[in-house]
C-alpha cells in the first residue's frame, strides 16, 4: 500500500463547540451528555429505526424535502409511525439549529426508531411508547485535505443486497453490512469499500453513491441496489442541465480501474475524489477536471436551492 494518510469521507476538524450542543431526544432540548435513550429502545436493541443526514450551508438546510420525503417513504415501508408531520419535524430541525445557534457548516442527524419496547424481542407490537425522535446538529465541516488525499478503495466480497432482503434505499439504524463491508476495506489498507450488485457490476460504497469519469462521460450505477443517495441525484441533475453526457448504467472492475476520475458522493462530503482502487492508480491521482467542474455546479445549485 502507497504512503498515504489515513482519511475518509466523513473526516472534519474536531470542533471544541460540539462539546457543549444541546440535543432533541422526544420533543426536549438537552445537553449533550444528558441525551439518552433507553436500553429498550427499538433502534439500540433491533437497529430498528431510520435516520437522515443533512448539511447546513449559511443559513439554510440543503435539499431539506428531499430528505423527507426519503424518510416518510421508508417510515411508510417499514410501518414506523413517526408520530409527527413533516412541519413538526421541520420545526423541531430548526429548533434544534437556533438552540445551537448554528448559522452554517453543521451537519444534523435526525433519527426516528420505533421506540421503546415493553420487552426485550423483536415483535413491533412490543413497542407500545410510541416513536423515538432524535435530532443531533454539531458543527462539522468536510476537511478540504481530503481533495488533495483522495480516498483509496478496497473492493470487498460483501455485495450490496436485494429489495428481497434489506432494500439497500432503506437508511436504517443497523449499517451491518455497510460496517463490515467498510472494515474489511480497512484491514486491507484502504480508506472505504466498494461495493458489487448481485451480479458483479460495480455500485457503491459504504456510505456513498460512486461515478467515474471516462472520456468525459459520467458513468454511475443504475441505481438499483444502492441507497437513492440525494446527492447522487443532484449530481445527475447537474450534469444534465450543463450537457455533461451522464449515464447510469452497468458497468464493471474493468471499466472502474481504467476510469479518468472516480469520485464519491454523499451529503455531507458533497464530491469526494478517489485515487485509488485495489491498488490500481486513477488517472493522475489528483481530482480531475470534471469532478472540479461538477463540484462548482453542485455548490452553485445550493446557493440557489
Ligand atoms: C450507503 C449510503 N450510500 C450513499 C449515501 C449518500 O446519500 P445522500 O447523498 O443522500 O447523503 C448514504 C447516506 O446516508 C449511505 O448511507
Amino acid at each position: 500500500m502507497t504512503e498515504v494518510p489515513h482519511v475518509s469521507t466523513h473526516d472534519a476538524p474536531e470542533d471544541v463547540r460540539n462539546a457543549d450542543i444541546l440535543i432533541y431526544v422526544d420533543g426536549k432540548l438537552v445537553p449533550r451528555e444528558q441525551a439518552v435513550v433507553s436500553v429498550y429502545d427499538s433502534g439500540f436493541m433491533l437497529g430498528d429505526g431510520i435516520w437522515e443526514g443533512m448539511r447546513i450551508y449559511d443559513g439554510h438546510i440543503a435539499f431539506m424535502d428531499e430528505h423527507l420525503d426519503r424518510l416518510f417513504e421508508a417510515a411508510l415501508y417499514i410501518d414506523l409511525d413517526i408520530g409527527m408531520t413533516r412541519a413538526d419535524l421541520t420545526k423541531a430541525v430548526h429548533d434544534v439549529l437556533a438552540a445551537n445557534a448554528m448559522q452554517t457548516d453543521a451537519h444534523i442527524r435526525l433519527m426516528v426508531t420505533r421506540g421503546k419496547k415493553r420487552k426485550p424481542f423483536q415483535h413491533p407490537h412490543l413497542s407500545i411508547f410510541g416513536s423515538t425522535v432524535v435530532i443531533i446538529a454539531e458543527h462539522s465541516k468536510p476537511d478540504d485535505s481530503v481533495i488533495d488525499k483522495g480516498i483509496r478503495l478496497h473492493t470487498v466480497p460483501h455485495h450490496r443486497g436485494m429489495p428481497l432482503t434489506q432494500d439497500a434505499k432503506l437508511n436504517s439504524h443497523s449499517k451491518l453490512n455497510c460496517i463490515i463491508a467498510l472494515n474489511h476495506a480497512i484491514r486491507a489498507g484502504a480508506d472505504e469499500a466498494l461495493m458489487l450488485d448481485p451480479f458483479g457490476f460495480v455500485n457503491t460504497t459504504n456510505a456513498c453513491n460512486f461515478f467515474i469519469v471516462k472520456k468525459g462521460q459520467v458513468w454511475t450505477s443504475t441505481g438499483d441496489y444502492c441507497m437513492n443517495g440525494i446527492t447522487r441525484q443532484k449530481v445527475i441533475d447537474v450534469c444534465r442541465a450543463n450537457d455533461i453526457p451522464v449515464f447510469e448504467r452497468n458497468y464493471s472492475l474493468v471499466d472502474a480501474y481504467s476510469a479518468d476520475e472516480v469520485f464519491l458522493t454523499g451529503t455531507f462530503g458533497a464530491q469526494t475524489p478517489v485515487f485509488e482502487i485495489d491498488g490500481r492508480v486513477i488517472g493522475d491521482k489528483i481530482a480531475g477536471p470534471v469532478f472540479h467542474r461538477i463540484r462548482a455546479l453542485y455548490k452553485d445549485l445550493i446557493v440557489q436551492s
